[in-house]
């Protein structure tokens, strides 16, 4: 690794370009899209206007590895720049640090003479199934290129002053991400080197052996739509609310029910039943809440029920699943008040509809990122031969929320993210992907 270019000026994309700095023989590269995005613009803008020096902050003292002051070689406004410097700057890795569902798009903007001269293409935030599409995008350009999986992004960071997102902050740091490589091998060279630079942050990259592997250890997947894509979820973020309700809690403060638990486990069901055809283990999406999420107090579960969930019976899964939030509607490890009172961990509030700088009506991550990811996920099972009725649930609720807003509320203008899409373009390069490989 040497020559990186970084897709995306997003907040991740400032930290990871920190991140690969700290190698001095790593040369970082960003690009964006100021042709067409106003919020690119202001980060190329406030990138000049600072003598093209980016920072990273962080909130906590025992992160500051992952903070500092820094310089890129070079930030290009728009794809159609990078044509003029190739010959100069050959590129040996792409990061992509946009979201999943503009992969393809930013690889199709991508000139043709950095396709074919990448060795590596790390994808920050994909969904299960992304490697195939970026994979099967790149068949014909440059069929020896490794793609790298992470499960999810290392932490939280943000835009602390909209005013100048060339500094970020770094507010979390998850204990470890998973890590996997289309080379089938977790000790490729690459991955190895990919664990050494992250450890100079002190992060933890565990190397699995296949990126379905990696790509399936992210809770989000599994617990998104049920959280967001229910009447409640939907009809805030579209609407708003009366008074404040939060992602977290029990109804009527927030959407947890017994039918949105019973919701999450059908949907890991289906999941799992998909994963397993692709032989790859499935998750203990009790284990994984409790041991790499948050942790709950050792009296709210046994170790025995936790490492059994995934044999428990049904009704079982779902009283622990119940447990498991209402154990965390506090900070169980915060230090009470006089009156008893715990952190209130769980009012995280819900995200609701913008308009952006173009003045379109926008939705926000949460569900929207969702939405594309399990769109996939049901592709991929429709094609191993899984029914997915929870998933096609989901799915269409979610579709339905957004069809009715759009026609009752002419007074707004849309952005593309209103209209409801299948991702064809996706789902045709993981046919054709799916096609070549026998399981
Ligand atoms: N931030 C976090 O703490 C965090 C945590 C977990 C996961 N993630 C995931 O990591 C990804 C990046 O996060 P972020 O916070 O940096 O988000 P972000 O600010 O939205 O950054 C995404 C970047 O991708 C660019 N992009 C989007 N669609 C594109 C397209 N079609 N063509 C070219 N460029 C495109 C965006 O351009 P514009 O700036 O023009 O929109 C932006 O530069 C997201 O998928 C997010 O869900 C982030």
């Amino acid at each position: 690794m040497s020559n990186i270019l970084i897709a995306g000026t997003g907040p991740v994309a400032v930290q990871l370009a920190y991140i690969f700095t700290t190698e001095q023989q790593n040369q970082v590269d960003m690009v964006g899209r100021t042709k067409s995005s106003k919020k690119s613009k202001r980060f190329y803008q406030a990138y000049h206007q600072h003598q093209q020096q980016l920072e990273v902050t962080v909130q906590n003292e025992q992160h500051k590895a992952l903070a500092g002051q820094f310089k890129i070689r070079q930030l290009y406004a728009n794809y159609s720049d990078l044509n003029q410097n190739t010959s100069k700057h050959r590129y040996d890795t792409l990061v992509l640090a946009c979201n999943a569902n503009a992969y393809t798009s930013v690889i199709q903007q991508m000139p043709q003479t950095v396709l074919e001269n990448l060795h590596h293409i790390i994808l920050i935030s994909p969904t299960i199934g992304s490697h195939m599409i970026v994979q099967q995008q790149l068949t014909g350009i440059n069929a020896d290129v490794e793609v790298v999986s992470f499960s999810t992004y290392i932490g939280d960071t943000r835009v602390t002053n909209e005013v100048t997102p060339h500094q970020v902050m770094t507010t979390g740091v998850k204990k470890h991400v998973y890590i996997g490589s289309t080379t089938n091998k977790k000790d490729s060279d690459f991955m190895v080197m990919m664990q050494r630079l992250f450890e100079n942050v002190d992060v933890c990259l565990i190397a699995l052996d296949a990126p379905l592997m990696a790509e399936s250890r992210n809770s989000s997947l599994y617990v998104h739509p049920p959280l967001f894509m229910n009447d409640f979820s939907l009809n805030v973020i579209l609407n708003g609310s009366d008074v404040p309700v939060y992602v977290y809690k029990l109804f009527p403060e927030g959407p947890i029910t017994m039918n949105l638990i019973h919701e999450m486990r059908l949907l890991w069901q289906e999941i799992t039943l998909i994963l397993e055809k692709l032989n790859v283990p499935s998750l203990n999406l009790l284990e994984f809440m409790v041991k790499e999420n948050y942790p709950v107090r050792k009296e709210t579960f046994s170790e025995q029920e936790i490492k059994n969930f995934q044999k428990l019976p049904a009704i079982h899964q779902e009283y622990l699943l119940y447990v498991r939030y209402s154990a965390i509607l506090i900070d169980p490890f915060s230090k009470p008040d006089s009156n008893g009172k715990y952190f209130d961990f769980s009012a995280v509030p819900f995200k609701q509809i913008y308009q952006n700088d173009q003045g379109m009506l926008q939705m926000p991550r949460m569900p929207y990122e969702d939405y594309y990811r399990t769109t996939i996920i049901r592709q991929i099972g429709a094609l191993v031969g899984i029914e997915t009725p929870m998933i096609d649930r989901l799915l269409q609720r979610y579709a339905l929320h957004i069809s009715k807003f759009v026609e009752v509320h002419t007074e707004f203008e849309y952005s593309e993210q209103f209209q409801i899409k299948h991702f064809e373009a996706d789902v045709y390069l993981i046919n054709n992907y799916l096609k070549n490989v026998s399981h």
